[in-house]
This record gives structure tokens, C-alpha cells and sequence, in this order.
């Protein structure tokens, strides 16, 4: 309503004053110097840039004004302007085309600021940028050909940023750096270049190293504002300086295990050890028999500073536990996984071994309450809840996959586990989730069948549009949180509402049937998010009526 507001009362003033280049936006002040015409605009809650500034000005200031975005072509037709100045704004987002027409821009001051990335191509506009401040925003990356484009600038400042790991290829691929290189000891012929990058989260590990080397070994023409920089990580190198750390180069993870053939007898703990060597820090998972174990408990600690040993333990052995267990490891270089052989040593079992079945127990009745507990950006938490005979002994089954597809993973989940998450969900994509006991088959009453939000927005695709940038050049880096699935807030809530009114209806038909809880898990099936609302709200009690009673295998036929 403000902007709206705003927009009215600069209209009224282009009518009221004398309508030609000689008006000023409302709120704001305009000045005549030699140097020419200053648009300043202080405080003022205007939102977004005003359209229609008049064409004559070098010089805009728009500060703390709640700026959100540099749109497309923002101030095309301001075609003079040499000095744009954004500080202490809101904006997160500057589209790749912001700048077009900015051919004499010298100076442009972002200070202040949300951005996360910025679209380096978009200084392809700016052949004569001089000054980039980009202190006190929230940049994590620095792609590798970022100042490509600025091959003018005399001072950089990414100071106070959230940048972590960057390559040494950033400045090394810099065509200014690689003039002052060549005009190195020749004086007078370049200017100087003052980079400010202090007060940034480094991380110093095997990843930084080309980069520490760099600025260890910086000289004029190219000058650091502060040239001790300090790392934040990791824990052995925290605030450490830069000159004070040895970092070795980077290194595939090697795995191996002390054992790699244990037999032990049935009701036994198991303990697997696997130790792996890498630079940096590996990610370790354990697979059995080709289905990932995620819910087992496996513990990493570190030997030394680059081995990790994984252990993961096996409470009371089953015969089903027998098998082939493997431990990954990967890094950003690559992967390497060692396999150990687990047997169950029994004089009184008859060979050969039964394979792995379902047993039949008591448990086979056992009553598994499961719900998404959590929902992020790319995907759910799943929590379940199970009452039986031997909680320290019952793992579970997650059957989870597309709805509509016969194949869904496995995940074996360990005793004493009750949750899972999920996070690579697509977008509008019906998925269904069982968890079962042991390995039985899913029935109904322990799946949950869940859509994804539709596809995201338009200002939502662009910012994923560069962070994908982001993850191709600069595969060495964390990628910040993305925007992927189950996008919006409106839809995140109607679902948070849809499965809020389920649980409530839930509850509702519980206090109504007193002990026979199955059946109240009802599938949530729908093909969009409105269809999610609706279905939730009226298929329980349909269904209710017709199949409260758990009919096992009514889900199995998707298998
Ligand atoms: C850009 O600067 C040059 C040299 O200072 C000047 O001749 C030219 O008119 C300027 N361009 C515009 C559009 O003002
Ligand atoms: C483990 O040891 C048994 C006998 O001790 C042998 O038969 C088996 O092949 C070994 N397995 C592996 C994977 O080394
Ligand atoms: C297995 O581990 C559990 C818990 O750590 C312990 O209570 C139990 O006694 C162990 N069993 C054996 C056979 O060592
Ligand atoms: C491990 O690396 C190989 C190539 O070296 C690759 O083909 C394979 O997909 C990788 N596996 C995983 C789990 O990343
Ligand atoms: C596992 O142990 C049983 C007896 O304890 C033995 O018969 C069998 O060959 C072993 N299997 C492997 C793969 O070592
Ligand atoms: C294995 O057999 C022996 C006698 O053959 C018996 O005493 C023992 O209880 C049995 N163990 C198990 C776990 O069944």
C-alpha cells in the first residue's frame, strides 16, 4: 500500500511540477553541482526503485529506503550515471541484467545489503566500474570467473561476508590481476587494486590452500585493506591467521578395516570398524547388501587429523544381519568403500542357513503410528511410533518412493530409531512412505502418501537458476540452502493446516473408537496441493467407515 501510495504521489508530483527532466521523486532531493545532477534518498520506505528518474543524474543514492531487488534494467535510462550508491538496503536479489545500460558506471556501493550471490556476467554492463562494495552482505561463494568482467575496478570489498572456500582461480583468472602480474616492478603503469576480504568465515582446510598461498603471497600493484585474515574452521585451525597454518593439498579417501571377516555368535553385538583416510572430511555411509543403513548408529570418530574411523554397531545379531556390510566414503575428489564379511557363528542352527523371512510373532499385530513430524525446504521428517514386544531389538522397514512407481527403496532402520528424513523430494510429486516392522511387507495403516508443492515462483527460479550456477563452478563448496521442493510458505502451510486438521481428526476418531487405532492413518492421496487440503479434509471420514479395520496387504500390491 506504501509503494502504492508512493507511486500516486509521484505521479501527481510529475503533473504538478513542470512535467520535463527537471522533476525529482518525491521524498527525495536533487542537487546541482559541477559535477552535475545527485538524486539522494535517505530513509524514505519507497520499496523499490522509482520508475521515471529522470535521465540526467551521476549521481543516485537511495539508502536505507527497504530496497528488496535490482530488477531488470533498473536504471536504463539514467544512461550518465557514474555513481550508484544501495547501502543499507534489503535487497537479496540483483537481476544479471540490472546494470544494462550503466556503461559509465564507476562506482557502485552495495554495502549493507542481503544478497547471497551475485550475478557476476551482469558486470559485463560496467566496462568502467572502478569501486565494488560488497561489504556486510551474505555472499558464500565466489565462483571461479566472478571478475571477469571487472577488469577496471581499483577497489574490491567482500569483507564481512559468509564466504568460507574460495579458489585461488578467482583472482588468478582475473584479467586485471594478470596485467599487474606482467606490470609487476614497473611502476606507474598499473594502478593499484585494494581487495578487502577480512571478516569472513574461512575454512581452512586441504580446500583453501591454493588461496591462503595467494594471499600469503600478494604484493602491490594488488594491496590488501587487512591482509591478516583468520580462519573460523575448522576446529584445529579456528581462529588461527592465515601465515600461521600449513595446509596440505587435498586427497581421495582411502577406506580400510581392521577386520574384514568376523563371525560372531547370534545375540551377540556386533561392532564394524572401518577407518578412512581423507582430505577434507569424508562423508561415510554404511550399506548392507546394497540398501543404504542410515538408521543405524554408526559413530565417527577421528584418529588423527585425517582419519576418521567409523564404527557402526549391531546390537544383538539376528540371522538376518549376516551379510556383506560396506563403508563409503566421499569427498569432493571421489570415493572408496572396503567391505567386511558378517557371520553368525551356531552349532545349533542346521546348515545350510535359512535365508532372511519375515518372522511371524506376536510383533506381526504390532501397531506402527507414523507421521511427518517436519517439513524443510527439499523434504520431510518422518517419526514413527511403535509399542512392542522388544523395542531394544525390533528395526523396521522404510519402503519409501515415487506413488506410482512398483520399486520404492529400502531403508533398514536400527532398534531404538524413530525418525528419518528424507531430503531430495522433486516438486509436484506424489510420494508414498510405509514403515514396517522388521522386514514384513507394508500394510495399510503404515504408509503416508504425500504430493510436493507445485513449481516454484519466478523469483524463486532465478535465485535457483544462480545457486545452480553456483554448484557447477564451484563443486567445492556447501551449497547454501536452496529452494527446491514444497516451495512456497502459502503451501507449506495449507499443507502444515491439511495434516494439522488430519491429526485433529485423527485424534477425534480415537477418542470416538476408543483402542482400535488402525486405519486412522489414512493415505493423504491427491495430485495437488488444493487436492491435498480437500482430500484430507474428506477422505478420513469416508474411509473410516468402509476400512477401519487393518486389512493387511492392501498396500503390498504396489510392490
Ligand atoms: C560517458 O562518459 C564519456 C566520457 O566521460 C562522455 O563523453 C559520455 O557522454 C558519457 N556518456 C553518457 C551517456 O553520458
Ligand atoms: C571369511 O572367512 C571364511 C573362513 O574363515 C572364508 O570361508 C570366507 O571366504 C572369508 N570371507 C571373506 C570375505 O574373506
Ligand atoms: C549389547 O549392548 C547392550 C547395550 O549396549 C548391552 O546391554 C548388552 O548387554 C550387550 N550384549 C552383549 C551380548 O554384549
Ligand atoms: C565412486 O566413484 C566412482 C568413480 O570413481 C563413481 O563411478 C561412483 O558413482 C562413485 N560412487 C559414489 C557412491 O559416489
Ligand atoms: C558362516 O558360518 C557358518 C557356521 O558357523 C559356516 O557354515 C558358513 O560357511 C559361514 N559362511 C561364510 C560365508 O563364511
Ligand atoms: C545350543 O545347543 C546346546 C546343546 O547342544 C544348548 O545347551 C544351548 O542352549 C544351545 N544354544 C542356543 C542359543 O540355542
Amino acid at each position: 500500500m506504501d509503494a502504492f501510495y508512493v507511486a500516486i504521489r509521484i505521479t501527481l508530483v510529475f503533473y504538478l511540477v513542470t512535467p520535463g527532466s527537471s522533476t525529482c521523486p518525491v521524498g527525495c532531493s536533487c542537487t546541482d553541482d559541477n559535477l552535475g545532477r545527485s538524486l539522494l534518498c535517505m530513509e524514505t520506505s519507497m520499496g523499490q526503485i522509482p520508475k521515471d528518474i529522470p535521465e540526467d543524474f551521476i549521481k543516485i543514492r537511495i539508502e536505507k529506503c527497504h530496497l528488496t531487488e535490482l530488477p531488470r534494467a533498473s536504471f536504463f535510462q539514467v544512461r550518465a550515471l557514474e555513481f550508484l550508491w544501495l547501502n543499507f538496503n534489503e535487497i537479496t536479489l540483483m537481476n544479471i541484467k540490472s546494470l544494462e545500460g550503466l556503461a559509465n558506471l564507476t562506482e557502485l556501493r552495495l554495502q549493507g545489503n542481503k544478497l547471497t550471490s551475485v550475478p557476476w556476467t551482469a558486470f559485463q554492463n560496467t566496462p568502467k566500474l572502478k569501486i565494488l562494495d560488497l561489504k556486510h552482505n551474505r555472499l558464500d561463494v565466489l565462483p571461479e570467473h566472478a571478475l571477469r568482467h571487472l577488469t577496471a575496478l581499483t577497489y574490491l570489498d567482500l569483507s564481512f561476508n559468509q564466504l568460507s572456500v574460495i579458489s585461488k582461480e578467482v583472482f588468478t583468472n582475473w584479467p586485471l590481476y594478470q596485467t599487474a602480474e606482467k606490470a609487476w616492478g614497473k611502476e606507474g603503469l598499473v594502478s593499484n587494486v585494494v581487495l578487502a576480504l577480512h571478516d569472513n568465515p574461512w575454512l581452512c582446510d586441504c580446500r583453501l590452500k591454493g588461496f591462503v598461498e595467494f594471499i600469503r603471497g600478494v604484493s602491490p600493484p594488488i594491496i590488501l585493506m587487512n591482509s591478516y585474515l583468520m580462519c573460523s574452521g575448522p576446529a584445529s585451525k579456528a581462529d588461527k591467521f592465515f601465515h600461521e597454518v600449513q595446509l596440505k593439498t587435498c586427497m581421495k579417501p582411502v577406506a580400510s578395516a581392521p577386520e574384514t571377516n568376523i563371525t560372531l555368535p547370534l545375540g551377540a553385538n556386533a561392532t564394524l570398524t572401518c577407518l578412512v583416510k581423507a582430505r577434507p572430511d569424508p562423508t561415510i555411509h554404511w550399506s548392507y547388501s546394497l540398501k543404504i543403513i542410515r538408521g543405524f548408529a554408526a559413530k565417527e570418530t577421528h584418529i588423527d587429523e585425517d582419519t576418521v574411523a567409523s564404527q557402526l554397531v549391531i546390537p544383538s545379531l539376528h540371522l538376518a544381519d549376516r551379510g556383506l556390510y560396506t563403508c563409503t566414503a566421499n569427498n569432493f575428489i571421489g570415493n572408496s568403500s572396503i567391505s567386511i564379511a558378517l557371520n553368525i557363528s551356531s552349532s545349533n542352527f542346521s546348515a545350510p542357513l535359512p535365508p532372511p523371512v519375515p518372522m511371524l510373532s506376536s510383533d506381526e499385530n504390532a501397531f506402527v503410528d507414523i507421521r511427518i513430524a517436519k517439513q524443510t525446504v527439499y523434504g520431510v521428517t518422518l517419526e514413527w511410533h511403535a509399542v512392542t514386544e522388544n523395542p531394544a531389538e525390533t528395526w523396521f522397514t522404510i519402503h519409501f518412493g515415487k506413488y506410482d512407481s512398483p520399486k520404492k527403496e529400502m531403508i533398514y532402520i536400527g532398534p531404538g530409531i524413530n525418525s528419518y528424513s528424507v531430503s531430495d523430494l522433486l516438486p509436484v510429486t506424489k510420494y508414498e512412505v510405509c514403515v514396517t516392522l522388521k522386514n514384513h511387507p507394508p500394510r495399510e495403516g503404515q504408509c503416508i502418501v504425500f504430493v510436493t508443492g507445485n513449481d516454484i515462483s519466478e523469483m524463486e527460479q532465478r535465485e535457483r537458476l544462480i545457486h545452480i550456477i553456483v554448484i557447477v563452478l564451484a563443486m567445492v563448496l556447501a551449497v547454501p540452502a536452496g529452494m527446491y521442493a514444497c516451495t512456497t510458505e502459502a503451501r507449506f502451510s495449507c499443507v502444515d493446516h491439511c495434516v494439522d486438521l488430519w491429526r485433529r481428526q485423527r485424534m477425534h476418531g480415537e477418542n470416538l473408537q476408543g483402542t482400535d487405532r488402525h486405519g486412522t492413518f489414512d493415505s493423504l492421496q491427491a495430485a495437488s496441493d488444493e487436492g491435498l487440503c480437500r482430500d484430507s479434509e474428506e477422505k478420513p471420514k469416508k474411509r473410516r467407515k468402509s476400512e477401519d479395520k487393518c486389512k493387511g496387504g492392501s498396500a503390498a500390491h504396489l510392490y
